[in-house]
């Protein structure tokens, strides 16, 4: 018989497995060599899990030795198998302890990078400041709440009626010719106003709101009402086709001249300062009787007379008078019992007479180097 020296059939077979198991342990020790160097060499977190991938990831290199256990025999497997496990903690746990190192370092970095340097200037954010005209219409206001004054608006789109003919100013009167204004609606060509009906347009003074106020209210009457009002002027150092104005109104029993004199010399010493002096001189206003403009002394050369004041050392600041009997008629109050006074001011002549600017335009050009001053 030749079976003596004739390998047994199955022999062959397994020492080709235990050439498997050797390989795939092999596999395993140059997997984990790798690994640790490439985990030594990653340089940041994102190459760090790179690497992870790559060795542990499921289309990684462990995978693909895993893959290779199938062919071993099953009890060879297990053995396998917890030599794979070793390997993956081991790697998992040089990754862990990389990561932390690098998280570590990277954070520090980014705070060194992002850290604020609290000595620098900051950047300033602009922010807009009132407007001179707002600012002075306030503060006259305020003079006005100060001695019970009342403030009360009124209607920028005003009829003829109560712009003028309320006022003392019937359609025909020569003093509407100077106040010639925007018409909102006229429909006949300036021939409803001669006719006596009411045109709609943009107020042309302050003053109609004494005309609203009357029908409202029962006297005692003590306002001022500051608005805006338009003419169809073409914008000049002394004049404007928009300006504000503000309106005053008193109605009481035995209201006297020297009642408006007093008042309005408190004002313009309010507003102005307690050295300068105030001057009534006559005038003509439809609406009041007797009329006067109101003068204060010139802040710049304290009446002696400059360029400023014209050499007259006076500058002129506003309209007053007493209510003229026809308007307390209109306004359906009785002249026998009330008297009143009314005065009107414009707010940028003020403006310009208390902080000495020639020219009413740069109120309204918005050039910041003007503006920032107040
Ligand atoms: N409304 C007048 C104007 O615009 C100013 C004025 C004058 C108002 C006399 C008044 C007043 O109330 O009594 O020129």
């Amino acid at each position: 018989m030749k079976w003596g020296w004739k390998r047994h059939p199955r022999l062959g077979v397994v020492n080709a497995r235990r050439d498997l198991v050797m390989e795939i342990v092999s596999q395993l020790e140059r997997l984990r060599t790798d690994a640790y160097a490439a985990i030594e060499g990653a340089s940041t977190t994102a190459a760090l899990e790179e690497v992870r991938v790559a060795f542990l990831g499921k289309k990684g290199s462990l995978t693909t030795i895993l893959r290779g256990m199938g062919q071993l025999p099953t009890e060879e497997r297990p053995a396998a198998g917890r030599a794979s496990n070793t390997v993956r903690d081991a790697i998992e746990e040089a990754l862990s302890t990389r990561g932390d190192e690098l998280a570590r370092a990277e954070l520090a970095h980014r705070m060194a990078a992002d850290a604020v340097d609290v000595t620098l200037p900051g950047r300033s954010m602009p922010i807009g400041s009132r407007h001179l005209i707002n600012s002075i219409r306030d503060e006259i206001s305020e003079i006005f709440a100060g001695i019970g004054y009342r403030a009360v608006d009124g209607r920028e789109v005003e009829t003829d009626y109560y712009n003028f003919t309320a006022l003392n100013t019937p359609p025909d009167h020569p003093a509407r010719g100077m106040q010639d204004t925007f018409y909102v609606v006229d429909r006949s060509g300036g021939q409803a106003a001669v006719r006596g009906e009411s045109n709609v347009l943009l107020r042309t003074q302050t003053s109609g709101v004494q005309a609203h106020i009357m029908e409202e209210q029962e006297p005692p009457i003590y306002i001022i009402a500051p608005g805006k009002v338009y003419r169809r002027d073409v914008a000049d150092p002394s004049h404007l086709p928009q300006f504000n104005q503000i309106e005053g109104l008193v109605v009481d029993k035995e209201i006297t001249f020297g009642d408006l004199k007093g008042t309005l010399d408190y004002v313009c010493k309010q507003i102005f300062g307690p050295d300068r002096e105030t001057r009534f001189r006559p005038h003509f206003f439809p609406f009041t009787e007797p009329s006067a403009e109101v003068d204060v002394s010139c802040g710049i050369c304290h009446g002696e007379g400059c360029r400023f004041c014209k050499g007259t050392g006076w500058l002129e600041i506003l309209g007053c008078g007493m209510v003229d009997p026809n308007v307390f008629v209109y306004a359906g109050i009785d002249p026998e019992v009330y008297s009143g006074f009314a005065f009107g001011m414009g707010v940028e002549r003020i403006a310009c007479l208390k902080y000495d600017i020639p020219d009413l335009r740069v109120l309204l050009e918005g050039d910041m180097r003007f503006l920032r001053q107040y």
